[in-house]
């Protein structure tokens, strides 16, 4: 391997591999990553339409001790998929190859080398590539970015990035707690030493430092030697302004042109919505905010929230790769929940048609929506089988005395509200019947 890594963040994962892992917990549990979900990368890279059996290629970039790789890896078992882990780390591919062995998984490929020099490693194209907690790590996160790029596929159907890097706001008191590290460690070059140190700060700081203000908000640190290490002591670490990210990667002046698909994990693009966020008790100007160019509106929720952590997001070629809500021909299902159509048509149908207000446990979210007319009768009939224009048929059918027939367009105008939160919360997706071929 060409010397093309920091050394010093080399010596660290080499020493404490992450996330740290027990390879024998693969018996009983599978990690599962939030942006790995082959129905949630079906929705946002690949419009609907994947099969994920006509040779698709993932690589999972500085993969670590292996979550993303082998839970793709699962996914795609029994199909001729392909999964390529890459890291600089030895020690961190050992664990995530015994992991694999565990689980008789063969289609993953190894390689450890550093991913700036993907473009002349001969793996190229990927279908899908995933980066997490990666580029944030490195000396020049854009020359990174660009080696995924060049071995990205870029054809008629173009692959998709799923990405995670730090964020600011919600890591404030984390750099103050590297810095005061910094200074109290000196030139203290022993990582135990460091992380003994760190460990009795922590110990002993009074309750309005920032970091413990916040402490809530990380568990790293709880997480033995190498998330403490991690967290507090790493050597090269950076975060994003979800409006840095946008110039970055996105339309910013020289960015890379790529549409960004915020998925927060349990919480979707929910923290990036201001009528979200502020949902519980919304000020008397928020549908102003609503009117917001889309950008400025994740700029004020992310300062509005203060605890997005991480920027977790799909960066695709174009904001088609979405699949399209109001075409017909979809297949809505629900997802991240065990959520049936009757449970959901009980909770949107109790308020008899009129705006009510849905508190939503798993992300804490709470907010008006209005369930239109027939959002409660449309959701009783997604089973995850059915189109959109099956469903609207069935209503049709149901309604066939009545004096107003409803079309798909009046149906998707009243369903709207509806879909457009419960797909916020990434709790309703979308797929195309293509995808089942
Ligand atoms: C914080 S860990 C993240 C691991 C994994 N992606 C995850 O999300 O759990 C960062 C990983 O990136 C790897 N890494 C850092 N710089 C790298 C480089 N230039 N080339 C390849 N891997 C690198 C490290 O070895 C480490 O395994």
């Amino acid at each position: 391997m060409p010397d093309n890594y920091l050394p010093e963040v080399r010596h660290q994962y080499e020493a404490l591999p992450y996330p740290p892992c027990d390879p024998q917990d693969d018996h009983h549990r599978l990690a599962q990553t939030w942006l790995e979900d082959l129905p949630m990368i079906n929705h946002y890279c690949f419009a609907g339409k994947q099969s994920f059996r006509q040779g698709f290629r993932a690589l999972v970039a500085g993969g670590g001790t292996g979550d993303a790789s082998i839970f793709l890896a699962e996914q795609l078992r029994g199909t001729n998929a392909q999964v390529v882990h890459l890291d600089m780390s030895a020690a961190s591919i050992a664990l995530a190859q015994e992991r694999a062995r565990i689980r008789s998984l063969t289609n993953i490929s190894w390689v450890h080398d550093s991913l700036l020099n993907l473009p002349g490693l001969g793996l190229a194209p990927f279908d899908y590539i995933n980066c997490s907690g990666v580029l944030h790590h490195l000396a020049d996160p854009d020359l990174g970015l660009r080696a995924l790029l060049g071995v990205l596929r870029t054809d008629e159907q173009p692959g998709s990035l799923g990405l995670m890097v730090y964020a600011s706001t919600g890591r404030t008191g984390v750099y103050q707690m590297q810095s005061l590290l910094r200074m109290v460690n000196g030139t203290e070059t022993d990582a135990q030493r460091k992380i003994s140190t760190a460990r009795a700060l922590l110990a002993s700081l009074p309750p309005g430092n920032w970091f413990l203000r916040g402490e809530d908000l990380h568990h790293d640190h709880r997480m033995g030697d190498a998330g403490l290490y991690d967290l507090l002591l790493h050597s090269q670490d950076r975060s994003y302004s979800v409006g840095e990210l946008i110039d970055w990667l996105g339309d910013g002046p020289g960015g890379h042109g790529f549409h960004l698909s915020f998925s927060d994990v349990q919480r979707g693009r929910a923290p990036y919505q201001p009528h979200m966020v502020l949902g519980r008790q919304p000020p008397p100007f928020i549908e102003a905010l609503r009117r917001l160019p889309q950008r400025q509106q994740y700029e004020m929720a992310e300062l509005m929230i203060g605890d997005i952590i991480t920027h977790s997001f799909y960066a695709t070629r174009h904001a088609g790769t979405i699949a399209p809500y109001g075409d017909p021909a979809y297949i809505p299902f629900f997802f991240h929940e065990p959520l049936t159509g009757d449970v959901a048509a009980q909770v949107f149908g109790s308020s008899g048609g009129q705006p009510f207000r849905l508190s939503h446990q798993h992300s804490g979210v709470s907010l008006m929506v209005n369930p239109g007319q027939y959002g409660a009768r449309i959701l009783r009939l997604i089973d995850g089988e059915r189109s959109f224009g099956e469903i609207f048929a069935q209503l049709r059918a149901e309604d066939a005395a009545s004096a107003v027939i409803a079309d798909d367009a009046t149906l998707f105008a009243d369903f709207k509200d509806c879909y457009d939160t419960l797909n916020a919360l990434e709790r309703l997706l979308l797929k195309h019947p293509q995808s089942l071929a």
